[in-house]
């Protein structure tokens, strides 16, 4: 299979030396394209910012910006046969970006933020991706509620749901525990280390794909 990763944070200018971004480490997709590799697959990983190293004999799609990885997702998804979205895609960005150091000349300072276009809601809608579908939910409350709601609204056939509220697990960790929602059943993954949640992840995406080729 083609396989296209997103992952990590995105990082939002606010004028030269200043951003907004969030805690994602990107530990979860460099662990499901390692996986991907491993499993004999071709993957594409588009990746914000990380210190992590980019798993061996996978193609690397380095972005900084929501809008440059949606950009770089649209260029690429129609050749994919699965995509999965892993990456913590800032919500809103800068409406304008200074072109100078922003000064402290006051003891407030308001900062207009506009939408950033949400990758994974465009792939069915906007780009007519008809491969497999698999959005990420990092939730705190209604885990599976949320996520079956994501699901739909965002035409998946699979999101991995975890409860971002648990210690020790999801956001910049090691470990993760999450629950796979598909559309006519869920399934619950005991907290594991992510690298061997992967390829656990990955055969249930390879079974997805093949049901896929026979409808
Ligand atoms: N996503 C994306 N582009 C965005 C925002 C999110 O591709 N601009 C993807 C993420 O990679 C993830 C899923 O959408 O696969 C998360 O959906 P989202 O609706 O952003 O979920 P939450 O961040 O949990 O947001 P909310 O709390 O608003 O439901």
């Amino acid at each position: 299979m083609r396989v296209l990763v997103t992952a990590g944070p995105t990082r939002e200018a606010l004028d030269p030396v200043r951003y907004l971004s969030n805690r994602s480490s990107g530990k979860m997709g460099y662990a499901l394209a390692d996986a991907f590799a491993r499993a004999g697959h071709q993957v594409l990983l588009v990746s914000g910012p990380s210190v992590l190293e980019v798993p061996e004999g996978v193609d690397f799609l380095p972005v900084e910006t929501g809008l440059e990885m949606f950009e770089a997702v649209k260029r690429h998804l129609g050749r994919m046969d699965a995509a999965l979205f892993a990456a913590a895609v800032a919500d809103y960005r800068a409406a304008e970006i200074s072109d100078r150091k922003i000064k402290k000349d006051g003891e407030t300072l308001k900062l207009e933020l506009v939408r950033n276009p949400d990758i994974l809601g465009s792939a069915r809608a906007s780009f007519g991706f008809t491969g497999t579908l698999v959005g990420f939910a990092a939730e705190t409350e209604n885990l599976e509620h949320n996520a079956r709601e994501k699901l739909r609204r965002k035409g998946c056939d699979l999101v991995i749901a975890n409860d971002v509220s648990k210690p020790g697990i999801g956001f910049d960790s090691d470990r993760n525990e999450v629950l796979l929602v598909f559309p006519e059943h869920s399934e619950a993954m005991p907290e594991d280390e992510k690298h061997h949640l992967a390829p656990k992840i990955v055969r249930e995406i390879e079974r997805l794909a093949a049901e896929r080729a026979t409808h």
